[in-house]
C-alpha cells in the first residue's frame, strides 16, 4: 500500500455561529476509530522534533487546536509532510508509519486522538529496527 494511503487529512465540521466557532469529531464517525486516548503537546518551540518513532498498534489523529506545527511520515521509502494550520484540520495517521513533529509556534497546542491506551512496548523508537521490521 503506497504512503498516500495510510494517511488523511479530515476537515472536521465547523458549528460556528455568531458566538464563535465549535468543531466536533465524533469516534468512529469523524475520526476512523474509537478513540481510547487523547493527549496534548504544548510549550514546544521551532527547535523541537518531537515523535521519531513508530507504533506497531496505535492509530493517531493529529488536531493543532491552536498554533500551527509540521508533521513528517514516512514508510521508509516515501515521505510527506503536513503542515497542520487549522483547528479544524485533522491528520489521521495508521499504524506502523514513522512520524516526526516539528517547527511548533509558540502558542501551539497540537490534540493527538489514539485508538488504544499508552503501552510503550508498541513503541519503535530505532529508525532502523523499523526499516527492519517493515522490510519483514
Ligand atoms: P513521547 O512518546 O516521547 O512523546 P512524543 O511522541 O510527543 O515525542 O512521550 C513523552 C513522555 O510521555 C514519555 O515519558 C511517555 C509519556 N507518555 C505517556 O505516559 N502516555 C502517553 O499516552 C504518551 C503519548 C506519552
Amino acid at each position: 500500500m503506497s504512503l498516500q494511503d495510510r494517511y488523511q487529512i479530515i476537515n472536521f465540521r465547523e458549528c460556528g455561529d455568531e458566538r464563535g466557532n465549535l468543531v466536533v469529531a465524533e469516534g468512529e464517525k469523524d475520526i476512523p476509530f474509537a478513540i481510547q486516548r487523547i493527549f496534548y503537546i504544548y510549550g514546544s518551540d521551532d527547535t523541537v522534533v518531537r515523535g521519531q518513532h513508530a507504533n506497531k498498534t496505535s492509530e493517531f489523529v493529529l488536531i493543532n487546536v491552536s498554533g500551527t506545527s509540521k508533521v513528517r511520515i514516512t514508510d521508509g521509502k516515501e515521505t510527506a509532510i503536513i503542515s497542520l494550520d487549522k483547528p479544524r484540520m485533522g491528520l489521521y495517521i495508521s499504524r506502523m508509519l514513522w512520524k516526526d513533529m516539528y517547527e511548533f509556534s509558540p502558542d501551539s497546542v497540537l490534540l493527538v486522538l489514539a485508538n488504544t491506551h499508552y503501552d510503550e512496548t508498541e513503541y519503535i523508537r530505532d529508525f532502523n529496527e523499523y526499516l527492519a521490521l517493515i522490510e519483514q
